[in-house]
């Protein structure tokens, strides 16, 4: 299960941190390989953004040992799951997408259909509301994408 957004301090790290946090909850903690990058390269090796983490940790979720790298084409020989923050990073997962690729490269609320939006919004140029909004979003694709893996 790789999560990717622009910059892997925000949007998928918050992601990464939720699903592990709901896998270790359910028992699976050794059968998902979670992981997170970004597509871009600005903030490699860096802890998420401290704003990311104050709000994880209100929620429980703990994230301050996560570390950011960029997504290479080699994750797609890893993960059978790659799944986008936005249109703008899935699009550019697209065009590096092997024709062998058989796993799923897809929007992460894709497995939220019912909170009716789409892309998790970039908090990062945001008020502190921004990174509330990403953790509902991520709750709720977190427990409808490990409901699907689960009935697989
Ligand atoms: P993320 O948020 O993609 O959710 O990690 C961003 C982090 C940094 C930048 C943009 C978005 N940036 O422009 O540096």
């Amino acid at each position: 299960m790789l999560f990717v957004c622009l910059g892997n301090i925000c949007r998928s790290p918050t992601a990464h941190g939720v699903f592990e946090s709901l896998v270790a909850e359910r028992g699976l903690a050794g059968e998902i390989e979670v992981d997170s990058c970004g597509t871009a390269h600005w903030h490699i090796g860096e802890p998420p953004d401290e704003r990311s983490i104050a709000a994880a940790e209100r929620r429980g979720y703990e994230m301050g040992h996560l570390r950011a790298r960029q997504f290479t084409p080699d994750d797609f020989d890893t993960f059978d799951y790659i799944l986008a923050m936005d249109h703008s990073n899935l699009a550019n997962l697209e065009r590096l997408r092997p024709a062998e690729y058989d796993g799923v490269l897809d929007l992460f609320l894709s497995f939220a259909p019912e909170s009716g939006v789409v892309e998790v919004p970039d908090p990062y140029y945001g008020d502190g509301d921004g990174f509330n909004a990403v953790l509902d979003l991520v709750e709720a694709a977190s427990e409808g994408l490990l409901r699907a893996i689960a009935g697989r």
